[in-house]
């Protein structure tokens, strides 16, 4: 089989390499579509602080099983399933309250250990959560960006007539926007980003007002229309993005962040405690496969909307290249396995 191998930071290769057999409690799967993420991207260029070299890279796929290890139900042969990459101990404190997105021994698929862009993989059977026949091959393996925003989004606890302010419109906004307006009703969803076409592309995905803050900054668009945005969410992640949350929301708002930047936010603790205002964080997913899925299969987010770009997976090197640079024509692209046969 042929693997997507990152072999030291700047050095992608298709490898040749054998079939990988599933250990014990494990299944394999047989990939057949895997999304490019920001965070492959990272990898390649050596700027993931937790990846390891040589790495297998592609923590969004999806395929059919064809391989049971030890103790797994051979009824699961030719299920077709997406792959949760939170891989945890089960045991530390931060799992025993149902968070293993930040167990203390996480292992993420595709970072710390090898990944999906692979025409097969071995992963805990756990892991693997079954696709309905509503969620079509092509699509499926955009749940996992969207269990991102099924996280950050139980936090904030949305309510139709709060008024969230999102920062960014990549996959990662987009996948906010839709979860704010088909999930939770939110009636007032507005976008600030820096791109036009990707304005464009959170209009399609239901947000209600845009604001290109590269021509306009967000305080003066919201004094404007006297607008106090009581759900703010940082999807574009610059340090710089706090602050100004901070000043533009509501009294008792609610502030998503998900960046990882280690530059420094400056926030005091007046602009905070005087409104009141609570700050989450969120990482990844806890457990948020399943209900992902079942809005999907509902339709009410709709993959479609973000995948801008099909490519065979022996293509991987152009588009990751194509992702990175061109955000106005690309927002999510697909890899099709395998690369093999
Ligand atoms: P992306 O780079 O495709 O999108 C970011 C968007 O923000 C771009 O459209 C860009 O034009 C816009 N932007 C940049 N600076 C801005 C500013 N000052 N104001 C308004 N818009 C601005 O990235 P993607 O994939 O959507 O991911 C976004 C961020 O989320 C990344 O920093 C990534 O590290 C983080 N992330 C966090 C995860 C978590 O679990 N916490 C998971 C996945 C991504
Ligand atoms: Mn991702
Ligand atoms: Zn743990």
């Amino acid at each position: 089989m042929k693997s997507v191998v990152i072999q030291q930071p700047g050095k992608l290769v298709i490898e040749e390499r054998s079939l990988p057999q599933p250990s014990a409690g494990e299944v394999r799967v047989k990939v057949s579509y895997a999304g490019i993420c920001g965070s492959d991207v990272h990898i390649h260029h050596g700027h993931n602080p937790f990846a390891k070299y040589p790495r297998v890279i592609g923590h969004e796929f999806f395929g059919h099983i064809d391989s049971v290890g030890e103790g797994v139900d051979a009824i699961r042969i030719g299920e077709r399933v997406v792959v949760d990459p939170v891989v945890s101990c089960g045991h530390c404190y931060p799992c025993s309250i149902g968070r293993p997105n930040v167990c203390t021994e996480l292992q993420v698929i595709g970072v710390h250990r090898d990944g999906g862009f692979s025409d097969y993989a071995c992963v805990p059977a756990a892991n693997a959560y079954r696709v309905p026949v509503a969620i079509s091959d092509e699509l499926a393996s955009m749940v996992e960006p969207f269990t991102i925003a099924a996280n950050i989004t139980a936090f904030l606890k949305p309510q139709p007539q709060d008024t969230a302010l999102i920062y960014g419109a990549g996959p990662m906004g987009l996948t906010v926007i839709q979860v704010l307006k088909g999930v939770y009703g939110v009636q007032k969803v507005i976008v600030a980003d820096r791109i036009d076409e990707r304005l464009a592309m959170a209009k399609q995905s239901g947000a209600d007002w845009i604001i290109n803050n590269q021509y306009q900054s967000v305080a003066d668009a919201l004094a404007a229309e006297g607008i106090r945005p009581t759900i703010v969410i940082d999807a574009a992640c610059h340090p710089a993005i706090l602050q100004e949350a901070i000043l533009l929301a509501s009294p008792a708002a609610r502030i998503g962040m998900m960046g990882f930047s280690g530059e420094t936010s400056s926030v005091t603790q007046q602009s905070i405690t005087s409104k009141e205002i609570s700050l989450f964080s969120s990482r990844l997913n806890s457990h948020r496969f399943p209900q992902v899925i079942e809005w999907m299969e509902q339709g009410k987010i709709d993959p479609k909307k973000l995948v801008t770009h099909w490519m065979p997976a022996t293509d991987v090197e152009a588009a990751m290249h194509l992702f990175e640079k061109d955000q106005r024509a690309c927002c999510k692209v697909l890899l099709k396995f395998p690369m093999h046969g």
